[in-house]
Protein backbone atom coordinates (compact mmCIF):
# COMPACT_ATOMS: atom_id res chain seq x y z
CA UNK A 1 0.00 0.00 0.00
CA UNK A 2 1.06 3.82 -1.14
CA UNK A 3 0.56 6.21 1.61
CA UNK A 4 -0.53 9.41 -0.24
CA UNK A 5 -0.51 12.36 2.06
CA UNK A 6 -2.85 15.47 0.99
CA UNK A 7 0.18 17.18 1.25
CA UNK A 8 1.96 15.29 -1.77
CA UNK A 9 0.03 16.47 -4.34
CA UNK A 10 2.34 17.73 -6.65
CA UNK A 11 2.66 19.70 -10.09
CA UNK A 12 6.06 18.88 -12.09
CA UNK A 13 7.68 17.95 -8.28
CA UNK A 14 6.67 20.38 -6.46
CA UNK A 15 4.70 19.33 -3.85
CA UNK A 16 1.83 21.77 -2.11
CA UNK A 17 3.11 21.65 1.67
CA UNK A 18 6.66 23.24 -0.01
CA UNK A 19 4.66 26.03 -1.71
CA UNK A 20 2.71 26.68 1.31
CA UNK A 21 5.88 26.63 3.12
CA UNK A 22 7.94 28.43 1.17
CA UNK A 23 5.16 31.19 0.89
CA UNK A 24 5.03 31.74 4.49
CA UNK A 25 8.31 31.71 5.27
CA UNK A 26 8.71 34.68 2.49
CA UNK A 27 6.12 36.42 3.20
CA UNK A 28 5.79 36.38 7.38
CA UNK A 29 6.15 39.70 7.48
CA UNK A 30 4.20 41.25 4.73
CA UNK A 31 0.95 39.40 6.53
CA UNK A 32 1.99 39.37 9.92
CA UNK A 33 2.80 35.36 10.04
CA UNK A 34 4.85 35.53 13.59
CA UNK A 35 1.24 35.84 15.15
CA UNK A 36 0.49 32.37 16.08
CA UNK A 37 -3.29 32.50 14.98
CA UNK A 38 -2.11 34.39 11.65
CA UNK A 39 0.05 31.57 11.14
CA UNK A 40 -2.51 29.08 11.68
CA UNK A 41 -4.93 30.07 9.30
CA UNK A 42 -3.04 30.89 6.95
CA UNK A 43 -1.32 27.51 6.62
CA UNK A 44 -4.65 25.58 7.11
CA UNK A 45 -6.54 27.75 4.92
CA UNK A 46 -3.40 27.10 1.99
CA UNK A 47 -3.26 23.27 2.70
CA UNK A 48 -7.34 23.47 2.84
CA UNK A 49 -7.26 24.45 -0.97
CA UNK A 50 -4.02 24.43 -2.66
CA UNK A 51 -3.80 20.52 -3.43
CA UNK A 52 -6.90 20.17 -5.19
CA UNK A 53 -5.58 23.24 -7.48
CA UNK A 54 -2.22 21.96 -8.85
CA UNK A 55 -3.36 19.09 -10.76
CA UNK A 56 -5.34 20.96 -12.66
CA UNK A 57 -2.97 24.04 -13.49
CA UNK A 58 -0.73 21.43 -15.67
CA UNK A 59 3.49 21.75 -15.67
CA UNK A 60 3.76 25.34 -14.35
CA UNK A 61 2.00 27.33 -12.09
CA UNK A 62 3.27 30.78 -13.71
CA UNK A 63 1.06 31.83 -16.70
CA UNK A 64 -1.78 30.54 -15.51
CA UNK A 65 -4.61 32.96 -14.56
CA UNK A 66 -6.78 31.77 -11.59
CA UNK A 67 -10.37 33.22 -10.48
CA UNK A 68 -11.34 32.86 -6.99
CA UNK A 69 -15.12 33.33 -6.19
CA UNK A 70 -15.47 34.97 -2.72
CA UNK A 71 -11.66 34.28 -1.73
CA UNK A 72 -12.04 35.75 1.45
CA UNK A 73 -11.12 39.56 2.48
CA UNK A 74 -9.78 41.56 5.59
CA UNK A 75 -12.68 43.25 6.15
CA UNK A 76 -14.94 39.78 5.13
CA UNK A 77 -18.43 40.26 6.55
CA UNK A 78 -18.28 36.72 7.30
CA UNK A 79 -15.67 37.53 10.11
CA UNK A 80 -18.13 40.49 11.09
CA UNK A 81 -20.94 37.75 11.63
CA UNK A 82 -18.69 35.60 13.56
CA UNK A 83 -17.12 38.26 15.94
CA UNK A 84 -20.81 39.47 16.57
CA UNK A 85 -21.74 35.84 17.91
CA UNK A 86 -18.12 35.55 19.47
CA UNK A 87 -18.39 38.84 21.65
CA UNK A 88 -22.44 38.14 22.42
CA UNK A 89 -20.87 34.83 23.79
CA UNK A 90 -18.56 36.53 25.89
CA UNK A 91 -15.71 34.60 24.49
CA UNK A 92 -12.36 36.00 25.73
CA UNK A 93 -10.00 37.91 23.31
CA UNK A 94 -7.95 35.03 22.51
CA UNK A 95 -10.64 33.27 20.83
CA UNK A 96 -11.84 36.34 19.32
CA UNK A 97 -9.04 36.85 17.68
CA UNK A 98 -8.72 33.08 16.71
CA UNK A 99 -10.98 33.71 14.34
CA UNK A 100 -10.56 37.23 12.77
CA UNK A 101 -8.43 35.98 9.68
CA UNK A 102 -9.60 32.48 9.26
CA UNK A 103 -11.54 34.12 5.97
CA UNK A 104 -8.51 36.52 4.49
CA UNK A 105 -7.82 35.29 0.90
CA UNK A 106 -4.56 33.30 1.71
CA UNK A 107 -5.22 30.49 -1.32
CA UNK A 108 -5.25 33.88 -3.99
CA UNK A 109 -1.83 35.24 -1.92
CA UNK A 110 0.05 31.82 -2.13
CA UNK A 111 -0.65 31.40 -5.85
CA UNK A 112 0.34 35.27 -6.19
CA UNK A 113 3.29 34.24 -4.79
CA UNK A 114 3.76 30.97 -6.74
CA UNK A 115 3.55 33.02 -9.92
CA UNK A 116 -0.18 32.42 -11.10
CA UNK A 117 -2.17 35.29 -12.18
CA UNK A 118 -4.61 34.90 -8.78
CA UNK A 119 -8.03 37.24 -9.25
CA UNK A 120 -9.72 37.22 -6.00
CA UNK A 121 -13.57 38.84 -5.56
CA UNK A 122 -15.28 39.22 -2.74
CA UNK A 123 -17.86 40.99 -1.42
CA UNK A 124 -15.90 42.52 1.25
CA UNK A 125 -13.28 44.90 1.31
CA UNK A 126 -9.31 43.93 1.66
CA UNK A 127 -7.25 46.97 0.56
CA UNK A 128 -3.65 46.90 -0.63
CA UNK A 129 -3.15 42.77 -1.77
CA UNK A 130 -0.25 42.75 -4.26
CA UNK A 131 -2.58 39.94 -6.13
CA UNK A 132 -5.36 41.04 -8.23
CA UNK A 133 -8.31 42.03 -5.96
CA UNK A 134 -11.87 43.38 -6.57
CA UNK A 135 -14.71 43.69 -4.32
CA UNK A 136 -17.62 42.38 -6.09
CA UNK A 137 -20.72 41.36 -5.03
CA UNK A 138 -21.42 38.16 -6.92
CA UNK A 139 -24.98 38.36 -7.17
CA UNK A 140 -25.32 41.17 -9.11
CA UNK A 141 -25.95 41.08 -12.74
CA UNK A 142 -22.56 40.83 -15.43
CA UNK A 143 -21.24 41.34 -11.59
CA UNK A 144 -17.38 39.59 -13.95
CA UNK A 145 -17.84 41.62 -16.74
CA UNK A 146 -14.72 43.22 -16.24
CA UNK A 147 -13.09 40.05 -17.48
CA UNK A 148 -12.08 39.60 -20.88
CA UNK A 149 -13.50 36.09 -22.50
CA UNK A 150 -11.43 33.32 -22.88
CA UNK A 151 -9.10 34.36 -20.34
CA UNK A 152 -9.11 32.17 -17.21
CA UNK A 153 -7.42 28.53 -16.96
CA UNK A 154 -9.69 27.56 -13.52
CA UNK A 155 -12.26 29.15 -11.68
CA UNK A 156 -12.14 28.07 -7.70
CA UNK A 157 -15.26 28.42 -5.62
CA UNK A 158 -14.98 27.07 -1.87
CA UNK A 159 -17.55 27.69 0.79
CA UNK A 160 -19.21 30.97 -0.65
CA UNK A 161 -23.02 29.61 -0.80
CA UNK A 162 -23.09 29.02 2.89
CA UNK A 163 -21.75 32.38 3.90
CA UNK A 164 -23.76 33.75 6.65
CA UNK A 165 -23.24 36.92 4.80
CA UNK A 166 -24.82 35.91 1.58
CA UNK A 167 -28.17 34.50 3.66
CA UNK A 168 -28.48 36.64 6.66
CA UNK A 169 -26.71 39.84 5.21
CA UNK A 170 -28.18 39.51 1.68
CA UNK A 171 -30.63 37.18 1.79
CA UNK A 172 -30.04 35.58 -1.59
CA UNK A 173 -30.38 32.09 -1.96
CA UNK A 174 -27.44 30.51 -3.22
CA UNK A 175 -28.63 29.10 -6.29
CA UNK A 176 -29.56 31.96 -7.50
CA UNK A 177 -26.19 33.33 -7.31
CA UNK A 178 -24.84 30.31 -9.42
CA UNK A 179 -27.81 30.68 -11.99
CA UNK A 180 -26.37 33.82 -12.19
CA UNK A 181 -22.76 33.10 -12.12
CA UNK A 182 -22.95 30.14 -14.56
CA UNK A 183 -23.49 31.72 -17.68
CA UNK A 184 -20.95 34.83 -16.88
CA UNK A 185 -18.18 31.69 -16.40
CA UNK A 186 -18.57 30.28 -19.42
CA UNK A 187 -17.62 33.04 -21.12
CA UNK A 188 -14.54 34.00 -19.31
CA UNK A 189 -13.18 30.19 -18.44
CA UNK A 190 -11.05 29.15 -21.45
CA UNK A 191 -12.86 26.31 -23.39
CA UNK A 192 -10.27 23.70 -21.74
CA UNK A 193 -10.41 25.49 -18.37
CA UNK A 194 -11.93 24.42 -14.99
CA UNK A 195 -14.76 25.41 -12.52
CA UNK A 196 -13.74 23.60 -9.26
CA UNK A 197 -15.68 24.38 -6.19
CA UNK A 198 -16.60 22.94 -3.07
CA UNK A 199 -20.05 23.64 -1.97
CA UNK A 200 -22.59 21.75 0.24
CA UNK A 201 -25.16 22.85 -1.96
CA UNK A 202 -23.61 21.58 -5.22
CA UNK A 203 -21.66 18.68 -4.33
CA UNK A 204 -21.94 16.48 -7.26
CA UNK A 205 -21.52 17.93 -11.18
CA UNK A 206 -24.86 15.97 -11.51
CA UNK A 207 -26.16 17.83 -8.75
CA UNK A 208 -24.45 21.02 -9.67
CA UNK A 209 -26.28 20.92 -12.91
CA UNK A 210 -29.64 20.55 -12.04
CA UNK A 211 -29.75 22.67 -9.45
CA UNK A 212 -28.14 25.66 -11.36
CA UNK A 213 -30.09 24.83 -14.58
CA UNK A 214 -33.42 26.71 -14.78
C1 LIG B 1 -16.76 31.10 4.40
S1 LIG B 1 -15.93 32.37 3.55
C2 LIG B 1 -14.88 31.41 2.47
C3 LIG B 1 -13.67 32.19 2.01
C4 LIG B 1 -12.72 31.38 1.11
N1 LIG B 1 -13.37 30.96 -0.10
C5 LIG B 1 -12.18 30.18 1.87
O1 LIG B 1 -12.56 29.06 1.56
O2 LIG B 1 -11.39 30.41 2.80
C6 LIG B 1 -17.20 32.93 2.42
C7 LIG B 1 -16.79 34.16 1.63
O3 LIG B 1 -17.83 34.44 0.66
C8 LIG B 1 -17.96 35.84 0.57
N2 LIG B 1 -19.26 36.19 0.00
C9 LIG B 1 -20.49 35.97 0.53
N3 LIG B 1 -21.45 36.47 -0.25
C10 LIG B 1 -20.81 37.03 -1.31
C11 LIG B 1 -21.26 37.73 -2.47
N4 LIG B 1 -22.55 37.95 -2.69
N5 LIG B 1 -20.35 38.18 -3.35
C12 LIG B 1 -19.02 37.95 -3.14
N6 LIG B 1 -18.53 37.30 -2.06
C13 LIG B 1 -19.42 36.84 -1.15
C14 LIG B 1 -17.80 36.30 2.02
O4 LIG B 1 -17.48 37.68 2.10
C15 LIG B 1 -16.65 35.39 2.51
O5 LIG B 1 -15.40 35.97 2.33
Amino acid sequence: MILKPYTQIHINGIHADDIRTHFMAAESERYNLTDPFRNEDAKWSVMMQLPYLLPLLGESLSGKVVLDLGCGAKEGLDTRQKMKRILEARWTPTLRDQFNTQFEPWLCRALHYAGTTAIGVDVGASPDEIFRYHQVDLTLPNCLAFLPHASVDLVHMREVLNSPYLSKGLQKNPLEMMRNLMPQLELIVKPDGFFLFNEEEICSVENARSAILP
